[in-house]
């Protein structure tokens, strides 16, 4: 499935590194605890200044924040907690004079249950926004689907007498997207903000949009994790089939991609897949459908050469050569990525090397340029629906979304207030305002990996050559001229290579470099990039 225009000219959207801002603990200006838009837009310098170009907006929209925000009330505001429609339009008009584009967060698998729509849909099942949501008679729910935030994936509504599809919480009821008014309604809305400047959107649970139109039982999952996890967790018992990546959702992706393509806008499918294989991916993108996909696989990878080969294969693989893929480290779903590899600086530093030197567009969730840590919150302080439902098994995400770090006093430099959710003690010692002058942090190093991609057409868009794991920790790969050297294990690794020190240095995890006429011996959690021979 071609993908990519021409190898020598790539899209914006190709050359872009995003940055993902969760708006709610970024930076508060009003005291409120809560992140907003004024302070997004006094931080554009610093984002400019790291060297992304592009800006991903968790949700921004009114919302009752049963799920923060991704339970939208009205897609065409703003949440007052984080301005209105005017600081937004001002943060994407100062955005792009500072080099920098905004694209938002498309939640459109569901709304909230106080959406108009949803409210309307209740009171007047025979009015216009009836069949909005998908309506069930009967006297239990009608299948055995689970929801990802655990228990049935049915509700009771009293006053229409009828069940009521919800993937997530109770309060996020899905939308029927085989209704072509729900299809149009969705396409306003985006509409709305591609109008005023808006570069694309980050498509929430995209694969889920669609549904087997007779609602069919899925499968029981019949392995460890499917009956032993099902016993407590519906959703996971279950082989999803019937309830997500239904074929018809390629024309939905049509229609928004031909929306998006004459606003010159992107479109990035967040794909659900409970097996964290994400094998229903790769067909979601091309040139009717998605313009990029997330493919979390290296994400939930163990820290290893393998399993690091592993994951980079399977997604660039099942996109094929002119395929463009995602690279993504973190997110506010997932535990924050230098924790899940070990707590280790120098390890978040190779993940960075490597998310800046692989072909595709690569994705940094904010915070983790400083290495930010896992919060650990007590059960009092957990917000998040799962977390509060599943604790102390499951903890929730609140620890992805602690507020971001840019100095050591009280609030961080995020809040005068008191944080929705508590700052992370190490913000005393990890903050921007300690690493941004001190050119052997993670921040600085950050700033030259995505300096070093934007300025080597190699790392850009040159050719990805085979991932290898020849010896050891160390994976290796090519990118057009260019020799990518990865080493993940605390053990040294010699390489032979003539006349390595003659070749040019594109990037280096580390300062002084040990490296010689017949080759490179590259240390703990090592990564180099070295271009070829001078002529
Ligand atoms: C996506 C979001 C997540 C949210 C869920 C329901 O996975 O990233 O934060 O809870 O969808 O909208």
């Amino acid at each position: 499935m071609t993908t990519t225009p021409s190898a020598s000219q790539p899209s914006w959207w190709q050359q872009a590194a995003v940055y993902q801002v969760y708006l709610r603990s970024f930076q508060d200006t009003d005291g409120d605890g809560i992140g907003d838009l004024e302070g997004l837009r006094r931080r554009l310098p610093y984002l400019a200044g790291l060297g992304v170009d592009t800006l991903w907006l968790s949700p921004v929209h009114p919302s009752p924040d049963v799920d923060f925000g991704y339970d939208v009330a009205d897609y065409t505001a703003v949440h007052p907690a984080f301005g209105g429609v005017a600081d937004l339009e001002r943060v994407v008009t100062e955005a792009r004079a500072a080099g920098l584009r905004v694209i938002l967060d498309g939640v459109f698998n569901h709304t909230s249950d106080q959406h108009p729509w949803f409210q309307q849909s209740v009171s007047d099942p025979d009015g216009p926004f009836g069949d909005f949501y998908l309506w069930r008679d009967g006297d239990r729910p009608p299948n055995n689907w689970g929801s990802t935030f655990g228990g049935p994936a049915w509700r009771h509504v009293p006053e229409r007498g009828q069940w009521v599809l919800h993937s997530f919480a109770p309060e996020q009821p899905d939308l029927n997207w085989r209704s072509p008014a729900v299809v149009e309604a969705v396409l306003d809305s985006m509409r709305f903000w591609l109008e005023r400047g808006v570069s694309g959107f980050r498509l929430d649970v995209f694969n889920c949009y669609l549904k087997d139109p007779g609602l069919r039982d899925n499968p029981r999952r019949k392995d460890l994790i499917g009956l032993l996890g099902g016993l407590a967790y519906r959703f996971i018992g279950q082989e999803h089939v019937y309830d997500r990546d239904h074929p018809d959702l390629a024309a939905v992706l049509g229609r928004m991609r031909a929306l998006a393509d004459t606003h010159d806008a992107v479109l990035v499918g967040e794909t659900l897949d409970e097996r964290l294989t994400y094998d229903n991916a790769a067909q979601w993108v091309g040139p009717d459908r998605l313009h990029l996909a997330f493919h979390f696989r290296l994400l939930h990878s163990r820290w290893g050469a393998r399993p690091f080969a592993e994951a980079i294969r399977s997604w660039t693989e099942s996109l094929g050569p002119d395929g463009w893929p995602t690279w993504v480290l973190s997110n506010h779903d997932f535990p924050r990525a230098a924790t899940r590899w070990g707590g280790r600086d120098d390890r978040a530093r190779l993940a960075a090397f490597l998310a800046c030197t692989l072909r595709g567009t690569p994705f940094l969730y904010q915070g983790d340029e400083l290495g930010m840590r896992e919060g650990r919150l007590e059960r009092a302080e957990i917000v998040d629906p799962p977390g509060r439902r599943f604790w102390p098994f499951y903890r929730g995400r609140d620890g992805a979304r602690t507020p971001m770090q840019w100095e050591a006093g009280p609030g961080a430099g995020f809040t005068t207030g008191t944080p929705w959710l508590p700052v992370h003690p190490d913000h005393v010692t990890r903050n921007v305002a300690a690493q941004q002058d001190d050119s052997r942090s993670l921040l600085c190093f950050w700033r030259r990996a995505l300096a070093a991609r934007r300025s080597c057409p190699d790392l850009l868009h040159g050719v990805q050559g085979t991932v290898e794991t020849p010896d050891g920790e160390l994976v290796r790969f090519r990118r057009g001229d260019t020799d990518i050297l990865v080493n993940l294990g605390d053990a040294p690794v010699r390489l032979r290579m003539p006349r390595a020190d003659e070749r040019p240095v594109r990037l280096a995890t580390h300062g002084r470099l040990d490296r010689t006429v017949e080759g490179v011996r590259l240390r703990t959690c090592e990564g180099l990039a070295l271009g070829p021979l001078p002529a």
